[in-house]
């Protein structure tokens, strides 16, 4: 896939702000003309980034001020060396709330592009619903801007890889919100499986249940509320009537907007599966289940199991909505040939095999007839094939705190944050082809390599969907898509 990227300096940036009802057309066409500018306006994304260097401070900007927009204003906040200076919402009251919090001389846009405009604005944090992750995180890293974006990475599977070539093109930073590799207790986990401490990984279980039953309703279609600029709020997605249950949080159960709760927790465990053992050779993917309980308006599954096929040991996915018994402990469990080792935000929990002979293994009840297995008493001392233990320091908020962290370096060193593009790809395409699978009712094969889909002409049609325009416009002036 090529991808030609146009960047866009600041200098094209400003002076269309004086013209904010220009649209991309303009914009392109005011870039390509090669307008000479001077001054501050003149700074490329590369020598903007010099004067980062200069000052040792970063300058925030947040789009999207939600259930995690707003915790995220909170953790940058505490970073001594962080100034917020601009916060882009489509929803007036979260916006001057977001505003309030932030500080009195905060910059409030309802349109992000004004705030991808600003000279003061260095780092973008992107915290709106999914299917506006690659488009932002693609349009300020061409407007010169590092990223902090929020998991799922895409809402489909190409996203992820325009994504991957834009920011490398303008050479800008992006951490992606999987802020689990933030905590120290996933760190030592990792360490420890690539180690050998569970010898060699052959399973991978992930897990997430709760019961949500009835659901949340099923409000009639209606005129959206005042505050809100439904239009900027759905933008590349297809255009809807408003409802509630679309609009905020409660996207996740629309196929337009979300993969649903597989790619809602599936990118958090997936991603740290891929950090582990790398989901590079994914090349099987079956799932089925469907929305069998819930009685509400939303469309995604609300069960759900799939089965991820890689060179010598397999994933299992499973998700419920409506049946929860006891919550699973550990959402994450690698099991190995000593082994096993379940994870949580709140710590792990590595559980030993027995060092048994094999024979003493297979069961009698009083003996076998002529002809069974010779069995043999396993004797002595109990004896295990690796050291089990358990730590318990997980720390959920600090995993969010060092994350945020961890990308205000990067944006001053310019290295590459703990959570990469490329990784969170692999993990949410894991997460979207068992999707398809799901949806198209059939096994999938997959090309990693050449991130396509093997004979299934029909499935390979899904890993891409159109933007509503004028936001295809937006992509296609990067070149991409
Ligand atoms: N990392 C984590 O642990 C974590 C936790 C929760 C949510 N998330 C992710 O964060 C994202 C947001 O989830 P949420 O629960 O905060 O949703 P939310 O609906 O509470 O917040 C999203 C906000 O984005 C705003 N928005 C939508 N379109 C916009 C636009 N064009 N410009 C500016 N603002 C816009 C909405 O008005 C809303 O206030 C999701 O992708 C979700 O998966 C991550």
């Amino acid at each position: 896939m090529t991808v030609r990227i146009r960047e866009r300096s600041f200098g094209g940036v400003e002076a269309f702000s004086q013209n904010p009802g220009a649209d991309i057309v303009d914009r392109r066409s005011f870039l390509s003309a090669g307008i000479a500018l001077s001054g501050a306006s003149a700074l490329s994304a590369a020598s903007y980034e010099r004067v980062s260097g200069a000052n040792e401070r970063v300058g925030v900007g947040f789009i999207g001020f939600g259930l995690i927009g707003k915790r995220h204003v909170l953790d940058f906040k505490s970073q001594a060396d962080a100034d917020l200076v601009a916060l882009a919402e489509v929803h007036r009251g979260r916006l001057d709330e977001g505003a309030a919090l932030m500080g009195s001389d905060v910059k409030k846009h309802t349109d992000f592009r004004r705030l991808l405009d600003d000279r003061d604005v260095q780092g973008v944090v992107v915290s709106t619903p999914d299917h506006w992750h690659a488009l932002m995180t693609m349009l300020a890293c061409a407007a010169g801007k590092d990223v902090y974006v929020e998991k799922p990475l895409t809402l489909f599977v190409r996203e992820g890889r325009w994504m991957s070539d834009v920011a490398q093109h303008t050479k800008r930073v992006v951490q992606v919100g999987t802020q689990q590799r933030s905590g120290r207790h996933y760190q030592r986990a990792r360490q420890l499986i690539k180690e050998g401490h569970l010898g060699r990984i052959v399973s991978v279980r992930v897990e997430v249940a709760r019961n949500i039953f009835p659901g949340f309703g099923s409000p009639r279609d209606q005129e959206p509320p005042a505050e809100l600029d439904w239009d900027l709020w759905l933008g590349p997605a297809p255009k809807r009537p408003y409802n509630p249950n679309r609009a905020i949080y409660h996207f996740r159960w629309f196929w337009d907007y979300s993969g649903g709760q597989t790619t809602n927790w599936g990118a958090h465990s997936f991603d740290i599966v891929d950090w582990v053992i790398s989901l590079d050779k994914l090349r099987g993917i079956s799932s089925s289940g469907g929305r069998f309980c819930l009685q509400d308006n939303g469309e995604t599954p609300d069960l759900q199991d799939a089965l991820f096929e890689f060179d010598g040991w397999n994933a299992i996915w499973s998700m419920r909505e409506c049946a929860c018994g006891e919550t699973p402990r550990f959402p994450l469990t690698f099991f190995g040939t000593k082994g096993s080792l379940g994870i949580s935000r709140q710590g792990f929990k590595v559980t030993p095999d027995l060092d048994v002979p094999p024979a003493s293994l297979i069961p009698q009840f009083v003996s076998h007839p002529i002809g069974g297995p010779l069995t043999v008493k396993a004797s002595g001392q109990r004896r295990f094939r690796t050291e089990g233990f358990e730590d318990k320091s997980g720390d959920d908020r600090a995993q969010f705190v060092d994350h945020v962290r961890n990308f205000l370096d990067c944006v001053k060193s310019r290295k590459q944050p703990l959570s990469d593009l490329e990784s969170a790809h692999r993990a949410v395409t894991a997460c979207h082809l068992a999707n398809l699978s799901l949806r198209l009712g059939r096994k999938l094969r997959w090309d990693a390599a050449r991130e396509e889909i093997v004979g299934d002409a029909e499935a390979a049609k899904s890993l891409v969907r159109p933007y509503r325009q004028p936001w295809d416009r937006e992509l296609k002036a990067m070149g991409v898509g």
